[in-house]
């Protein structure tokens, strides 16, 4: 694949991380006709753009029901409230996340747990165990850049302890395990639609995939102040947080691009593969599980050269993603309990996300691969 790509000459002054206006370019008409028809009909909220998208998205997940939230972020704190979780339960999440997973569990008042992660950047299932206690009362697992933490051995543990179970999946969309989607295995199943997902808005949004109809219907009415919109009762002290149906027409126009621009995310991570495996201070997201499939929303490297290399990347004109350096719990004012994560610390110094978008064209993608060489012949 790489030797394809050998024909351009590098005359790259930037790559970057993303690049949304690309993909408007490319869907433009499409994009286009869609706002165009909710603008003139006025049709902003709760309408049937968004009752559309939540169809194909449960479809694409393999869900009984989604539900369109504002957020990522919403979709964690509604699955949490909705499965009852409180002041006085603990809630296991990962050292190694986005924070927003853990502020979910605070903000419902509940004390998150933190365990390690492994290698491939998700929660060490081995390490769960030991920090179960009496007030344990879910997991949320994260499945991190489109790559699935293990679910059966999460639910195995679960079915013992009888927890509940909200995966987030806020960077894995359209990934599985033994074909069941990213979203489908635990009570609820979080997404995130933020404009850099493998999914993205133009702005942000979420959702909430379940089987459960309790569930559903909860985070319905929720999202809109406790209301059912159908007959006016208010059900509890609810929030703002429903998704747009600007945001919904927009995102089931990008839902039935998915399985393509998922192909191009391989393409490119086989690429990376192909001309950056023989480095060994570098360690490529290529872990072969069997059953499991990586969807690439992020191509997160770790190089043994830490802040060297992605400044070098960035010094030479390839935008990358270095967010992780100080891990969440290391923030002073989140106030979190820091019992020691040796993979989390030593892979916050050293991961490096490498541009993974799906309108890389393919002299950007040589010109990725050509610094990252050119840097680790030096070494
Ligand atoms: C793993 C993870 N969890 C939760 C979120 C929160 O999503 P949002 O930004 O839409 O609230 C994100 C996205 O930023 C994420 O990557």
């Amino acid at each position: 694949m790489f030797r394809q790509l050998g024909k351009f000459h590098t005359m790259i002054s930037k790559v970057p991380f993303v690049d949304p206006s690309r993909v408007y370019n490319k869907l433009k008409e499409k994009l286009d006709s869609a706002y165009f028809e909710v603008m003139s009909r006025g049709d902003l909220i709760d309408r049937g753009q968004l009752k559309s998208f939540e169809s194909n998205l449960a479809t694409f997940v393999g869900t009984k029901y989604a539900v369109g939230l504002n957020s990522g972020y919403d979709a964690l704190h509604l699955s949490l409230r909705a499965l009852n979780i409180r002041q006085g339960d603990e809630v296991i999440v990962p050292a190694h996340t986005f924070v927003a997973t853990c502020s979910a569990v605070v903000n419902v008042g509940a004390t998150p747990v933190l365990v390690d992660v492994a290698r491939d950047f998700n929660i060490d299932v081995d390490k769960i165990e030991e920090v179960i206690s009496e007030k344990t009362k879910a997991i949320i697992p994260v499945h991190l850049s489109g790559w699935m933490a293990d679910m059966p051995g999460i639910l195995k543990i679960a079915e013992k302890y009888n927890l509940k179970v909200v995966e987030d999946a806020c960077q894995s969309l359209g990934s599985a395990i033994n074909g069941i989607g990213a979203g489908a295995w635990g009570n609820t199943g979080c997404f995130s639609f933020f404009p850099f997902k493998i999914l993205g808005g133009y702005g942000d949004g979420g959702a909430i995939t379940t089987n459960d109809e309790s569930i559903a219907i909860f985070a319905r009415r929720m999202r809109y102040n406790g209301e059912d919109r159908e007959t006016g009762e208010y059900f509890g002290h609810g929030f703002t947080c429903l998704l747009d149906n600007l945001q919904a027409a927009f995102l089931n126009i990008k839902l039935d691009y998915l399985p393509e621009s998922i192909k191009r995310r391989k393409y490119i991570a086989s690429c990376y593969k192909e001309v950056l495996s023989d480095f060994p201070d570098l360690l490529l997201p290529h872990y072969n599980r069997v059953g499991f499939d990586h969807v690439y929303q992020n191509y997160t490297l770790r190089s043994k050269q830490g802040s060297e290399f992605s400044d070098y990347l960035k010094n030479n004109g390839v935008e990358v993603l270095t967010q992780f350096r100080k891990p969440y719990y290391k923030h002073e004012a989140l106030n979190l309990m820091d019992r020691g994560f040796p993979e989390t610390e030593a892979l916050s110094r050293e991961v490096c996300s490498l541009p993974m978008s799906v309108e890389l064209t393919d002299e950007e993608i040589k010109y990725v691969i050509d610094t990252v060489r050119s840097f680790y012949k030096k070494h």
